[in-house]
């Protein structure tokens, strides 16, 4: 469910965070319907993602989304620290975080979200997510045909192990919520079968070109918030992670003529028809005009009903994040890590 809050004016160089749009969990508990992310891969380094935080914090944004596996928590959790010293309260922040996929055993889930917690400079976690299903380590920066040889399948009954060390994590306080990433319906199911706690959102590769609507309803329809990443289609990401057939949504002649009409980046549109279909970007960002320009997107006037059926209309089933580095087995595809035909994958 999205709520509009109403307090207060925005000013032209900030954004009042009253103002931005918010999703209510299935606890109640209300998410920024848009965050900042935090993976600066290759073209942004640890401490200009961190100064990034902190300018977007000052220019409104409350939700953060970061991972360990981005390699920038601590410098991350100076910002947040700075933030916090400041007007802004932590209860008015969303701070997410990841567990990376060699942290999947029951002796490394609580120790690698206290690790997250002490370099976030924190004393809990908005969200915790599981980043991937499989357990699978590659170094970062590694090359998409690189394999390490002790990659696994998913495996439900392994999955649960890691699972019930998450739901350990609410009871004890660390964090508020738990939630999972990177999954398909086949893999939900299972899981929401036999979770005693279960994930509050399913963070997934959104955006025009790549709208995964069987999934999206089911998300929703099961009580779980869709949070988009690659929301803008993921421009800056690095050669490696290209293929010749992904498309660029920010170019799309429909993006392209709405953008024109606003007078906004292509990026920006794309910020708007998420929000207003009910998904959570989290834009990544180090540049003050084009993340301060995102969040006025949330707060300004709606796309049309004929604006938004017209992007729904241009999906190009188009994934960008493939996954290549987690398959498990010679000679397979990354198609395999998707579960396209309705079943998981047999090992
Ligand atoms: N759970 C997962 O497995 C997973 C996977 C991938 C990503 N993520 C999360 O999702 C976040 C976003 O994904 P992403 O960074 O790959 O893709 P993205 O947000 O779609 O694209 C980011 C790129 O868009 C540019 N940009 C942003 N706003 C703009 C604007 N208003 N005008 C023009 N350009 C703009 C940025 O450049 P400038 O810096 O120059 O503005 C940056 O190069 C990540 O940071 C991470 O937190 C999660």
């Amino acid at each position: 469910m999205k709520v509009q809050s109403t307090s207060g004016p925005s000013t032209s160089a900030c954004v009042d965070p009253g103002l931005v749009p918010q999703n209510v969990l299935y606890t109640g508990a209300r998410m920024p319907a848009i965050g900042l992310g935090t993976f600066g891969s290759d073209h942004a380094s640890a401490s200009e993602v961190a100064a990034a935080v902190e300018g977007a914090a000052a220019v409104g944004y409350r939700h953060f989304d970061c991972a360990s596996v981005y390699g920038n928590e601590s410098e991350i959790g100076y910002a947040l620290e700075h933030v916090l010293q400041g007007q802004i309260k932590r209860e008015q922040l969303w701070i997410t975080s990841k567990l990376w996929n060699d942290k999947h055993g029951e002796n490394d889930v609580i120790p690698s979200c206290k690790k997250s917690l002490a370099d976030l400079r924190l004393k809990y976690l908005d969200l915790y997510l599981v980043h991937w299903p499989f357990p699978n380590f590659h170094p970062p920066g590694c090359d998409v045909t690189s394999r390490s040889k002790d990659s696994k399948p998913y495996i439900h009954a392994a999955f649960l192990k890691t699972w019930r060390k998450m739901e350990e994590l609410v009871d004890l306080g660390l964090a508020r919520h738990i939630g999972v990433s990177n999954r398909t319906i086949p893999k939900l199911k299972p899981l929401l079968r036999d979770v005693r706690i279960k994930p509050a959102v399913n963070e997934m590769e959104l955006h025009p070109h790549f709208q995964q609507p069987e999934l999206f309803e089911y998300v929703r329809a099961n009580g779980m918030v869709p949070v988009g990443y690659c929301p803008i289609g993921s421009p800056g990401r690095p050669e490696r992670d290209r293929t010749p057939e992904d498309t660029v949504p920010t170019q799309d002649p429909v993006i392209v003529k709405i953008a024109q009409r606003l007078g906004v980046h292509p990026a920006v549109v794309c910020i708007k028809w998420a929000i207003q279909r009910g998904q959570v970007p989290i834009p990544f960002s180090i540049n003050r005009s084009h993340y301060l320009s995102n969040l006025q997107g949330a707060v300004s006037e709606p796309l049309s009903e004929g604006e938004m059926r017209a992007i729904s209309a241009i999906d190009r089933n188009c994934r960008l994040i493939k996954g290549q580095v987690f398959l498990w087995k010679e000679g397979q595809t990354w198609e395999a890590l998707w579960d396209l035909n309705g079943e998981i994958t047999p090992p």
